[in-house]
């Protein structure tokens, strides 16, 4: 009695192996969690404050969003992108993966996905029943696809409506695009529509954050919301700017959240506002300072003759490849992992490379980041002896790993 596309679906890689990880330590074991990718940090005491106030607020919302929300999460990727954006193309969700779902179901076309993408991508075009394309990347190229592999995909069947999904900075690679721009000429000739998922951009270590809604604004879906730079994932508000270009396809994606969630949390909505309005510059800061120092700490210390790895330019992830092993799949290399040494990370097959590539993704999240933050200035340097003191199992993991890559 269950679909047959619905009954071969597994439940998401990364809360599977979050679940292993929780049963081994319920055994007693010290589980290093590099599975899950979990924002680290609190939400900023300013939003709490504001979620506190707005406890009460008990009516449905339009199903778009409040409007005072929408105006202001306007004025925020106005300012960022540099165009002017109303509150009327911004569409408010559960999560911004909830509205990535309602984006597939009224989407008829073909889906184009890099390898390796976002591991919910391909389970949400099986179940809105869209064809997906994965394309090759490589690390030259920061591990996403270049303006030619698009293009020998589209020709293909012109006639077809694509849409293409890019992640930057990515998960799981940790890398951000840097050839947006001559992609956005495939996108503007072959009229591609992008779904530009940037909801790591917050986090990019270096300053100059770079959308591709910057070069094709017409073609392009923004995709941001609270989970990741905010720190609340389980608040789940997420969002999407939608070109007036695509207004029909917003329509019916306002049909589809009325017949599904009606409208986001009441106290959430009140409270992003905050989020979007006031200012967190500092907050932001010592999240991307503490994150790139140990994310370059997890990196000069992994990578070896043995172990390939780029280093990382925003989020939280890292993406090793171990020349030296063979195992059937990269899931039953996790697993050894796990069972030897305690450390959970995720194989590269469930984000679309072939299950021989011993590739994997590895979170460096597993530390407590409100007490490394109020431990740290906006100058102070992040170096091992505060990464040791703060988030030492980082530490630990990085070893465990090393001494598994080494001894096996
Ligand atoms: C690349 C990427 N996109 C989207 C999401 C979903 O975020 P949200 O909490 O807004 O649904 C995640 C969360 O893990 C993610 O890693």
């Amino acid at each position: 009695m269950i679909k047959n596309k619905i009954k071969n679906l597994d439940l998401s890689a990364t809360l599977k192996i979050n679940e292993i990880s929780k049963n081994l330590e319920k055994e007693g074991k010290t589980i290093i969690k590099f599975g899950f990718g979990q924002s680290p940090f609190p939400v900023p005491d300013k939003i709490v404050d504001e979620l506190k106030k707005n406890a009460h607020q008990k009516s449905y919302l339009p199903i778009q969003g409040l409007q005072e929300l929408r105006k202001a999460i306007s004025i925020y990727e106005s300012k960022k992108k540099n165009i002017n954006i109303s509150p009327e193309q911004v569409i408010v969700g559960p999560g911004s993966k909830e509205l990535m779902f309602l984006l597939h179901i009224s989407f008829d076309g073909d889906i184009i996905l890099p390898s390796p993408s976002w591991v919910s991508y391909k389970p949400q075009s099986i179940i809105a029943d869209n064809k997906y394309h994965w394309i090759e990347t490589f690390p030259e190229n920061n591990w996403y696809p270049s303006a030619d592999s698009i293009e020998k995909l589209v020709i293909k069947n012109k006639k077809k409506n694509y849409l293409l999904i890019l992640n930057s900075p990515n998960n799981p690679s940790g890398q951000v695009c840097k050839n947006i721009k001559s992609i956005s000429q495939i996108v503007k000739k072959y009229k591609i529509m992008v779904l530009s998922d940037e909801i790591y951009s917050e986090l990019t270590f270096d300053e100059n954050y770079e959308s591709i809604s910057n070069f094709c604004p017409e073609n392009v879906i923004i995709s941001n919301g609270l989970s990741k730079w905010c720190g609340a994932g389980g608040w789940r508000l997420g969002y999407f700017v939608i070109p007036n270009e695509l207004n029909k396809l917003k329509n019916s994606m306002k049909v589809l959240a009325s017949e599904t969630f009606s409208a986001v949390s009441a106290p959430i909505q009140y409270a992003a506002i905050s989020a979007f309005k006031d200012d967190h510059k500092d907050f932001i800061l010592k999240s991307k300072k503490i994150l790139s120092g140990i994310g370059e700490y997890v990196y000069n210390n992994l990578k070896s003759n043995n172990v390939i790895i780029s280093k990382p330019m925003g989020g939280f992830y890292l993406m090793p490849e171990f020349l030296n092993k063979t195992f059937n799949s990269s899931t039953e290399m996790c697993k050894d992992i796990l069972k030897k040494k305690g450390v959970a990370i995720l194989p590269g097959s469930d984000f679309g490379f072939s299950a021989e590539k011993m590739i994997s993704r590895l979170s460096y999240t597993d530390f407590d980041g409100k007490n490394f933050m109020s431990n740290i200035n906006l100058d102070t340097k992040v170096d091992e002896g505060l990464i040791k003191k703060y988030a030492p199992k980082i530490i630990e993991g990085t070893k465990r790993l090393k001494d598994w890559v080494e001894k096996g």
